[in-house]
């Protein structure tokens, strides 16, 4: 099989993922470009107080990256800073960012494998690797579909895991819209990370934003953010601790301010076109063939992707593996993504002593998933276009 071409073949060559973003706000970047102040200013100021609404008035503070935000989580909590044995838990299956920070700020990640239903971090797991050392959980709600909050947060706050001042992360970054029994998330929790970045349902480009639980963190949180600046008066300023580059600029405020009235629009978008990807795969075959479905959960998750687990034996004994059906299906005018590779299995973190076998869930997962195309402006025959592909390529047609 050809490796798979980095360029667009075809003009109806369908992406796994594509932005819309509509002329108003193209015409509102261009007017913060024309008034003189691009950088952080009053647009991310406004775009702040619209994700506090969104998340029931809590305090919340917008970043460069999602990735920032979750270090900053825990810099605030303190964690990594006095000591080199804090531990945090969360899933081998997620971006790398998510455990990169827990290495950036001097603490240990313990991964917990995943539920191989839900492709989230197991909740039974989490409870089992909890000992003195543990200062956080960095749960992922992986492709949208939400951890159970309730169950983490009755984890969480056990007596026993309270005597360490355990705090929870969520590592939100896919599911801006999802809710948890109605609830949407960001309102409630302890830190709650989104990403903005331009595969994200509301994108801002590159950004992200934290979800504080007091003005006191929200301080904390703005220190970190510019180089640990306390600004007074006119011109009084103060640095009372070391800070990064992490600030917005406002001409990615105002995209994400263009993007905010879209959400319910968005989401709605996806949930459809996600039941219509069930109403079209043949779910006897694809149990037939082990090709695993996501979890058909149409009220809470924001389908940020839609992905498959393909049949590693079916596919083996046709000598294939998951390259060759991303190239059968470039081929077919269909783009697909892996999201993602099991984190232990990086060379970096092999260096640090985790090996093949230690969590056989994600370790699956993340040999054989695949993202297939999901995104608002496709139309329900891309999908039926999909399936058909899909399972012909898997068939061996
Ligand atoms: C699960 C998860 N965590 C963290 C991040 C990091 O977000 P960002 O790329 O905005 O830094 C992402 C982004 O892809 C993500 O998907």
């Amino acid at each position: 099989m050809s490796a798979i071409p980095r360029t667009v073949a075809t003009p109806d060559f369908l992406p796994f993922t594509r932005l819309t973003i509509d002329e108003a706000t193209i015409e509102g970047v261009a007017d913060v470009l024309r008034s003189g102040w691009i950088t952080s200013g009053p647009m991310v100021k406004e775009f702040e107080a619209r994700l506090s609404d969104h998340c029931g008035g809590r305090p919340v503070r917008a970043f460069n990256s999602g990735t920032c935000t979750m270090e900053i989580a825990l810099r605030i909590a303190g964690i990594g800073a006095h000591s080199n044995t804090d531990e945090v838990i969360t899933t081998p299956l997620t971006w790398v960012s998510t455990s990169n920070i827990v290495l950036d700020v001097g603490a240990k990640p313990v991964f917990a494998d995943i539920d191989p239903v839900t492709r989230n971090i197991d909740l039974d797991r989490v409870e089992a690797a909890i000992n003195a050392n543990t200062r956080a959980i960095i749960p992922v709600d992986l492709s949208g579909l939400p951890v159970d909050r309730d169950r983490l947060y009755r984890i969480a706050n056990q007596p026993r895991v309270q005597r360490h001042r355990l705090r929870v992360v969520e590592d939100a970054a896919q599911s801006f819209g999802s809710n948890w029994n109605g609830k949407p998330i960001g309102t409630s929790g302890d830190f709650v990370s989104f990403s903005f970045h331009a595969n994200k349902n509301i994108t801002t480009i590159e950004g992200g934003c934290l979800v504080l639980n007091d003005e006191a963190e929200a301080k904390l949180a703005d220190q970190y953010r510019l180089q640990g600046v306390v600004r007074s008066g006119l011109d009084g300023m103060e640095v009372e601790r070391v800070g990064g580059k992490y600030n917005l600029t406002d001409v990615a405020a105002r995209v994400g301010l263009g993007q905010l009235p879209h959400l319910e629009e968005f989401t709605n978008k996806r949930r459809d076109l996600a039941r219509h990807y069930f109403d079209c795969l043949d779910a006897n075959f694809c149990k037939q063939i082990d090709c695993r479905l996501p979890v058909a959960d149409f009220a809470q998750s924001n389908w940020h992707m839609f992905q498959v687990i393909l049949p590693e034996a079916h596919l083996a004994a046709r000598r294939m593996k998951r390259a060759d059906v991303m190239a059968a299906l470039h081929d077919r005018g269909i783009g697909t993504g892996v999201h993602y590779p099991a984190i232990h299995l990086f060379a970096l973190y092999r260096r640090l002593g985790w090996k093949e076998g230690d969590f056989p869930h994600a370790e699956y997962a993340g040999r054989n998933t695949l993202t297939l195309p999901l995104f608002p402006s496709m139309t329900r025959s891309d999908v039926e276009r999909v399936v058909d592909a899909l399972q012909a390529v898997l068939r061996g047609a």
